[in-house]
């Protein structure tokens, strides 16, 4: 197996579709919660845990040298530079309910595997429940289902519809709360999918126009944000720093634009009080 960033966008589809299938075929009828972590509202199902066991048995396999930053399971440090940045299931809350907006998030990263430190070299989303399946090797474009992708032009930020999400806490999502009854008014509407990889890939797809969130994890990002910006897309914080957990906006350059400036102006990124729950 080679390293180009075409290879390990293959290995990324390969691992992130096997999961796909444990979960898929797997999903019981009555998803058990196996614990919460940040909060009571942020779960974590026994298949989360199921889905990056086999990811990581996987990698061990395939990638011996690499390490794998999980979701669930944190970082183990690898020799080779490269760490594979795996989310088992994002959307789990979906999962929970039945929704079928959820995804395998894997990508590879050189360098620190931490937002804005890292190169992302490669990375997939695949829709567990759809199939659908993105994927992007850096320098080399994103595809969906094999099709290349190419975001349309910009769209006023008027008429663009607008996808976002929220974190677990209390405090944050007040202060996320607040950001929407300045964003909502100005925008054509907002979604809420449930899954931050699935956000990014619609933005690299054309389904929304533009994506932005506060609080995210680098699990939750570093493939769809490949994507995303393999596809034409800017992503990016507020201030031109790179895309990470304080702000993450991914939309086409003028759309980002506005909806930086947007955000700003409402201080969506203002600092919060240390949070209680
Ligand atoms: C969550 C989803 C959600 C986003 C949250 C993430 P998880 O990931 O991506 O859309 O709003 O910030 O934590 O917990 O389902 O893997």
């Amino acid at each position: 197996t080679g390293t180009s960033p075409q290879d390990l966008a293959g290995i990324a589809e390969e691992v992130a579709r096997a999961a796909g299938r444990l979960i898929r075929e797997q999903r019981p009828t009555r998803v058990e919660v196996a614990g919460t972590k940040t909060s009571q509202v942020d779960v974590v199902t026994q298949m989360d845990l199921a889905s990056e066991a086999l990811i990581r048995a996987e990698l061990a396999r395939l990638r011996p040298g690499d390490g794998m930053l999980g979701e669930e399971d944190g970082l183990i440090p690898g020799t080779s530079g490269l760490t594979w940045v795996v989310d088992p299931i994002d959307g789990t809350v979906n999962y929970l309910y039945g929704i079928p907006a959820y995804a395998v998030s894997v990508a590879v990263v050189s360098g620190e595997p931490v937002p804005g430190s890292w190169q992302v070299e490669a990375g997939c989303v695949h829709a567990v429940a759809d199939g659908r399946t993105w994927t992007a090797a850096r320098g080399r474009g994103a595809r969906l289902d094999g099709r290349r992708l190419e975001i349309g032009p910009a769209a006023p930020l008027a008429s663009a519809l607008v996808g976002t999400g929220f974190g677990y806490r209390s405090r944050r999502r007040r202060e996320q709360a607040r950001v929407l009854t300045e964003v909502l008014p100005r925008v054509r509407d907002v979604r809420r999918i449930g899954s931050a990889a699935l956000d990014l890939c619609a933005v690299a797809s054309g389904q929304l126009n533009a994506y932005f969130e506060r609080g995210l994890q680098p699990w939750d990002l570093a493939a769809g944000a490949l994507v995303a910006q393999e596809a034409g897309a800017t992503v990016s914080g507020l201030r031109g720093e790179p895309a990470g957990e304080v702000m993450t906006v991914a939309a086409s350059p003028a759309t980002h634009e506005a909806l930086v400036a947007l955000l700003e102006s409402v201080r969506a990124d203002a600092e919060e009080l240390p949070d209680a729950t």
